[in-house]
């Protein structure tokens, strides 16, 4: 079974805290005794994560920041291990998802497609990357079954899913040899916020996207895929190195 192991005394960085499957993840690493420093841009919704942790008895540092800044990427790091002292895990999980025909996209949609979902990723984990190897600890991508599937009227968020799955398995690479690991979870449709983003696609071609969103969703629950991506964060995954996971009730298998 993928459970977390025990993570009392150790330090968690979980992005897009503030809601669906990053809040998640982060109550589920709380639970099992890591304090947890919350990045998201939503700062009052931030707080009710935090206020479920620390009456676990837990430390939770709030961190209300627009992760489309690479300077708040290396923020959020800094802040985290300057607060706590060290990092033993960084969970990036903050996403969006702004569909819709390839010719109506705004440069602008395209532009914080690139900088939330995959440039974020990429900066937090430069800057966490010596944290990381002095506490042997562990980065988990969530990435999304739209990296192996094209999506009609998804082409930037399946761009940024393949290349942030890619970038996971490239980094595992690098180093393979050093005591820190690099893994991605990539789900399939959750029931969340992000989800009602399909609500653009009103005047599309469903039956075009229907085929990879025709999911079973009862099979995806969040909680199943934040103990993925909390086990994987933890030394419980120790042999996990360059793997992505899907959970995807079978949409990727064919
Ligand atoms: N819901 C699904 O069906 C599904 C499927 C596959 C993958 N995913 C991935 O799971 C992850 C979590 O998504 P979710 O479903 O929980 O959605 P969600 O909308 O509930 O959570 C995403 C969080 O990211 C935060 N965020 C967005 N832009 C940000 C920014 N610029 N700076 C900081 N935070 C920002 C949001 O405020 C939100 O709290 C995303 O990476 C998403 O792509 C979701």
């Amino acid at each position: 079974m993928m459970v977390p192991s025990d993570m009392t005394g150790k330090v968690a960085l979980v992005t897009g805290a503030a809601a669906g499957l990053g809040q998640a993840t982060a109550i589920r690493l709380a639970e099992v005794g890591a304090d947890v420093a919350l990045v998201d841009i939503a700062e009052a919704r931030l707080e009710e994560t935090a206020q479920a942790i620390r009456a676990m008895g837990r430390k939770a540092l709030v961190l209300p920041l627009d992760l489309a800044s690479r300077d708040n990427c290396r923020a959020a790091v800094e802040r985290t291990v300057a607060e706590f002292g060290r990092l033993d895990a960084l969970c990036n999980i903050a996403g969006v998802m702004l569909p819709g025909r390839t010719t109506e996209i705004t440069d602008a949609e395209w532009d914080l497609t690139m900088a939330v979902n995959l440039e974020a990723p990429f900066f937090t984990i430069r800057a966490a990357i010596p944290h990381l190897l002095e506490a042997r600890g562990a980065v988990v991508n969530v990435t999304s079954c739209a990296a192996f599937k094209g999506q009609a009227y998804f082409a930037a968020y399946c761009a940024t899913k393949s290349g942030l799955t890619n970038m996971t398995k490239a980094l595992a690479m690098e180093y393979s040899h050093a005591p820190i690991r690099f893994n991605a979870v990539a789900p399939g449709g959750m029931m969340t916020a992000l989800t009602q983003g399909m609500s653009r696609l009103a005047d599309c071609d469903m039956s075009l996207i229907m085929r990879i969103g025709s999911a079973r969703p009862e099979l995806c629950a969040i909680e199943d895929v934040a103990e993925c991506v909390a086990f994987l964060a933890t030394d419980a995954a120790r042999g996990y190195h360059g793997a992505c996971i899907n959970i995807d009730a079978g949409v990727t298998a064919g």
